[in-house]
């Protein structure tokens, strides 16, 4: 297999078994770890214990927490060891890497079980533990899951409006039941939650955050694999952000149906550029933010009239089409026809001569992805190639799909990240532009927006397939 794995430095399986009180955002980062670990091509996936309880009670109140509650302790149980089960089935029949356990294991008694069930089937524990006495912090996560959280949405609400019964809807639309509801479930948890101590817990691999990421405690870290994740996690925030992703204008080359070059804006490329500050103040109001391009002519002429702090990233150069580079898709076909079939055959790890592959894109944005975490508002102004590897890291694109995304020029994406998932908008400068997007199996350029299974929906698709179902 072509490029890089970071599977192959460890050949143990790996589960991030997650600790800490409800609120304190450990959904959160279970799947960005999830999503990290996937787009770097490490097979990953996250078990919600709360899911797997929903199963048996799938709007439970407070009182439901409540340790006292024999009934419901045994149906939490249950939805730990359903969880657990399907987990090692997972490593066992699904070649899984790394699994996140995603409860509370609030004492040090269950986590004790977790860990020697895990090490019974030849699986490596991490416990990750976001510990948070930060009011404000708590407050904000409590807000964001009563916004999204399945346990206080009905399930009828998205498909019928008409059939909410009134009592429920003032529950679900009620901030101040929900976050009294939710903090009463907090207390119950409270009394028996054991954080994890540097002495009495010093055998386990663990990180412990404390407040985010203001202060960590790692422990035991001995693998590649544990140190990468201790990495990501360290650069996490949760301050809410937004990230604008752009296409520079329409090129010269673009109107040639060339790819890759140098050239610079076309006439209406220009125009997108003089449009796009009203765009983003539309949209970003008065947030300051930081706007990041390529080293290419065409990002710096897109952003050239807008008043922000500017960076330039190599890092965010187009994918390199090597031999190919200055041609057009049919010239490339015409001339290299079994590199033009290879390459739509699988176009995610298909590497040009002398060039790259978005396997390679994708290893060369890591850094730029562990800066965006670090960072709040982002504006990127990048090309085609290196757009579809981004959006499909916050978007959770599979590979096989990411590369035949359809960006199209001349709009402006905006993403924000929340607690369950993330919501794009598409804001259209209403700016012509030739289309650069190339469906399998032709040379030709343009979209067949007549086909309903057609990739340009995919944007959107993924959208709502994200925020309605954020494990995915
Ligand atoms: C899973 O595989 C491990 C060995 O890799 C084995 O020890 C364990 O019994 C298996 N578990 C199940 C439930 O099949």
């Amino acid at each position: 297999m072509p490029g890089y794995s970071i599977s192959q430095v460890d050949t143990m399986k790996l589960c991030v078994v997650m600790v800490g009180l409800p609120a304190r955002g450990k959904s959160l980062i279970a799947r960005k770890i999830v999503r990290y670990l996937s787009w770097l091509s490490i097979t990953a996936k996250s078990f919600n214990v709360g899911e797997y309880r929903r199963g048996y009670q799938s709007h439970p109140t407070a009182e439901f927490f409540d340790d006292e509650n024999l009934e419901s302790l045994k149906i939490r149980k249950q939805a730990l060891k359903l969880a657990l089960d399907d987990l090692i089935d997972w490593f066992n029949n699904s070649n899984g890497m790394v699994g996140v356990l995603d409860g509370t294991s609030m004492t040090r008694e269950k986590r004790e079980s977790i860990y020697n069930i895990l090490k019974t089937n030849q699986i490596q524990p991490l416990f990750l533990e976001s510990f948070c006495n930060d009011q404000e912090t708590i407050m904000h996560n409590i807000l964001d899951v009563k916004m999204t959280s399945p346990d206080y949405i009905n399930d009828e609400s998205k498909s019928d409006d008409n059939k909410i019964d009134s009592e429920m809807k003032i529950n679900i639309k009620d901030p101040e039941f929900i976050i009294n509801d939710f903090l009463k479930r907090i207390s119950y948890f409270e009394k028996s939650y054991e954080p994890l101590d540097q002495q009495k817990d010093s055998d386990k691999s663990f990180i412990k955050l404390i407040n985010v990421a203001q202060q960590i405690i790692i422990n035991r870290i001995e693998t590649y694999l544990q140190s990468r994740i201790v990495y990501f996690v360290m650069n996490l925030h949760i301050k809410p952000r937004t990230i604008w992703l752009s296409r520079h204008g329409e090129s010269m080359y673009n109107l040639e149906g060339k790819i890759g070059g140098d050239a610079g804006l076309s006439p209406r490329g220009l125009k997108y550029a003089e449009k796009l500050p009203e765009l983003v103040r539309q949209s970003a109001g008065y947030r300051d933010l930081t706007v990041w391009i390529s080293t290419l002519k065409r990002t710096a002429e897109t952003s050239q009239h807008l008043p922000y702090k500017k960076l330039q990233w190599k890092a965010l150069d187009e994918l390199d089409a090597g031999v190919c580079d200055g041609m057009t898709y049919e010239e490339i076909e015409n001339k290299f026809p079994e590199d033009f079939k290879a390459r739509d055959d699988n176009k995610y790890e298909y590497r040009y001569r002398g060039g790259e592959s978005y396997r390679d894109v994708v290893i060369r944005l890591e850094p730029i992805i562990m800066e965006l975490e670090r960072q709040e508002n982002i504006l990127i102004v990048t090309h085609q190639a290196v757009l579809r590897c981004i959006y499909a890291y916050f978007m959770n694109v599979p590979q096989e799909e990411s590369p035949w995304m359809s960006i199209p020029l001349h709009t402006l994406i905006k993403l924000e990240p929340k607690a369950y998932g993330t919501t794009v908008t598409r804001i259209k400068a209403n700016i012509p532009a030739v289309s650069t997007y190339k469906e399998k199996g032709t040379s030709q350029l343009g979209e067949d927006l007549t086909d309903t299974s057609n990739k340009s929906k995919n944007i959107i698709i993924s959208a709502k397939e994200e925020l309605f179902n954020g494990t995915r």
